[in-house]
């Protein structure tokens, strides 16, 4: 039997649930006859303010990923901005996307930075993380990296787009001195050193002012195999000098692989060895949770658990859902653990890598590795795991949805000069209003799901989402997981009236429905005035995730 952890160990060495049921349970008043759902907006219980952060991305240098998906060349016949895809670019300014984690991953330990910078007809090439992983209709570009995007053209996309750069480092392979000097590159002043010299002989003569750093990544696997411990020991190191010209650095400890609670327990244990302060040094604790497992509960193996991302049926839909449901106990159990040494709540979780992963089969792209086909299913996933970012906004600082593009539960698939935004995109541009809003608590009650899970009844809940408020805007997403039920839902909102509403509804009657080259348009977003009464009244359809804008008197 092969494990996540095994595959990320060896493979390329050598080759809260908090579950809303029924209608009494949390809601003060029973649905309406007309209605079966209910939905109430408490205003008077502010959460914490939602990081526009959690809206974050993930581009590793991975399969068609960095080359063809975001890198298409200076020279190249596709529309480009210094040779970044410009459609990208384009989009990516629409969803806001705040951050970007680069350049891994499993291949961030494995990267020497100075390899991506200086004139780029003079960058090595070098062997990518990936190359074994690799098939014979992969580019070369793909198994050898030829550092065409780099440190600089890395930080000028995030710049045309809007983002802040997390750059991930290399622990493994490379010494705690060019962890510094990466730095020094980056974020020293014009003039200062000749590292700056170098940035400024590219033609970035301003620091790029770098915040967010990875102190590697899987360090229990493919970044070291390191205990928490001897990582611990490592973090420390590694953070205990680095320049900082008043720059605030904000560094993330590579955290535990999904519920790998001693992971996170041993490594805190041992940073406090050296006293409590220590904690200070850490901004965020990575965890990683990817929902592979469909098979059910007959099977841990990593390779015979996935599921097929277009051939399933409906218990498969609810078992991807019962899969990314997890994430809710994640945070929940980390963060009870964090507490237990870190009382004044100093460090918080970053989810750095996320989503749905599949068998391959569906590629978009034959030859790209890891590229999957989002559909409908992956919308409501992303739907649901942003919704649960909303609601722990206190714990949650970022979130980095594995991968941007041509990669897992990417936003955008594309190849040669052929772009198409996937129904995980939509998600991300309907969502995208949470981004620094004040969370309010929200209850949703509705009818549970039941079916069939072989031949065993199984329930999933019937309704749930998050809500934020902006001013005199409350911004409401809501997910319905149900195959076949439309939910007739009121919603109240507690301690204003509304003035003003439109719905923009994410669904399909095919739960495979997905966007391609040739019919990119097969699912997007409808939006619909609403009536404005009291209370509000909105089916939500089957199968759908919804994103309402409420102005509020
Ligand atoms: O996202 C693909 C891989 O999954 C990443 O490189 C690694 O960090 C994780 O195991």
């Amino acid at each position: 039997m092969v494990t996540r952890r095994e595959f990320l160990q060896h493979t390329f060495a050598g080759a809260g649930v908090l579950i809303f049921s029924g209608y009494g349970a949390l809601s003060a008043t029973a649905p309406t006859s007309s209605t079966d759902s209910r939905i109430e907006v408490l205003l008077g219980e502010p959460l914490e303010t939602i990081s526009p952060n959690i809206y974050g991305h993930f581009a590793e240098n991975l399969g068609g990923v960095i080359y063809d998906g975001v890198w298409v060349g200076k020279n190249s016949r596709v529309a480009n901005v210094d040779g970044i895809r410009k459609a990208l670019i384009d989009d990516m300014r629409k969803i806001k996307a705040p951050v970007v984690r680069f350049p891994g991953g499993c291949f961030a330990d494995s990267y020497n930075w100075r390899d991506g910078i200086g004139p780029a007809d003079k960058r090595p090439r070098r062997t990518n993380f990936w190359e074994t992983a690799e098939s014979q209709l992969s580019p070369p570009s793909h198994k050898y990296d030829p550092n065409q995007i780099g440190t600089n053209e890395f930080v000028h996309f995030c710049q045309l787009i809007g983002s802040q750069p997390y750059l991930a480092a290399n622990v493994r392979s490379l010494p705690a001195e060019q962890f510094y000097r990466w730095i020094e590159y980056c974020n020293s002043p014009a003039g200062s050193t000749t590292s700056a010299d170098e940035r400024a002989a590219a033609g970035y003569r301003d620091p790029f002012g770098v915040q967010f750093w990875g102190v590697g990544n899987e360090s229990w696997g493919c970044g070291g195999n390191f205990t928490a411990q001897e990582y611990a020991v490592e973090f420390r190191r590694y953070t205990t000098w680095v320049p900082r010209w008043g720059q605030e650095l904000l560094f993330i400890a590579s955290g535990p692989n999904v519920d790998n609670w001693e992971w996170t327990r041993g490594f805190l244990e041992e940073i406090v060895r050296k006293g409590p302060e220590q904690l200070r040094r850490i901004y965020g604790m990575a965890l990683h949770h990817y929902a592979w497992n469909l098979s059910r509960g007959r099977t841990q193996d990593w390779e015979k658990g996935k599921g097929d991302a277009l051939n399933f049926d409906a218990v498969d839909w609810y078992e991807l859902l019962r899969e990314g449901e997890r994430m809710e106990g994640l945070i929940e159990g980390h963060w009870h653990v964090m507490g237990e040494f870190d009382q004044q709540r100093h460090i918080k979780l970053v989810v750095d890598e996320w989503g749905p992963w599949y068998k391959p089969g569906s590629e978009a792209t034959s030859g790209d590795i890891l590229e999957q086909m989002p559909t409908l299913r992956d919308a409501v996933f992303s739907g649901m795991t942003l919704d649960i970012f909303n609601r722990h906004s206190d714990k949650v600082a970022m979130a980095n949805c594995a991968q941007l593009i041509n990669c897992l539960n990417s936003l955008y698939l594309a190849h040669e000069d052929k772009f198409v935004v996937t129904p995980v995109g939509q998600v991300f541009a309907m969502y995208a209003g949470h981004q620094g809003g004040q969370g309010v608590r929200t209850i949703f009650s509705a009818p549970v799901v039941t079916y069939q899970r072989d031949d065993r009844p199984a329930t999933f809940w019937g309704l749930k989402g998050s809500a934020s408020l902006h001013g005199k805007v409350l911004f409401l997403t809501v997910v319905n997981p149900d195959v076949g039920q439309p939910r007739e839902t009121e919603i109240v909102i507690r301690g204003s009236a509304v003035k003003s509403a439109h719905g923009t509804v994410l669904t399909n009657r095919d739960i495979h429905a997905h966007n391609t080259f040739e019919q990119p348009n097969s699912v997007v977003p409808q939006t619909t005035d609403i009536k404005v009464a009291a209370p509000l009244a909105f089916t939500f359809p089957a199968a759908s995730v919804s994103a309402l804008r409420l102005d509020l008197s």
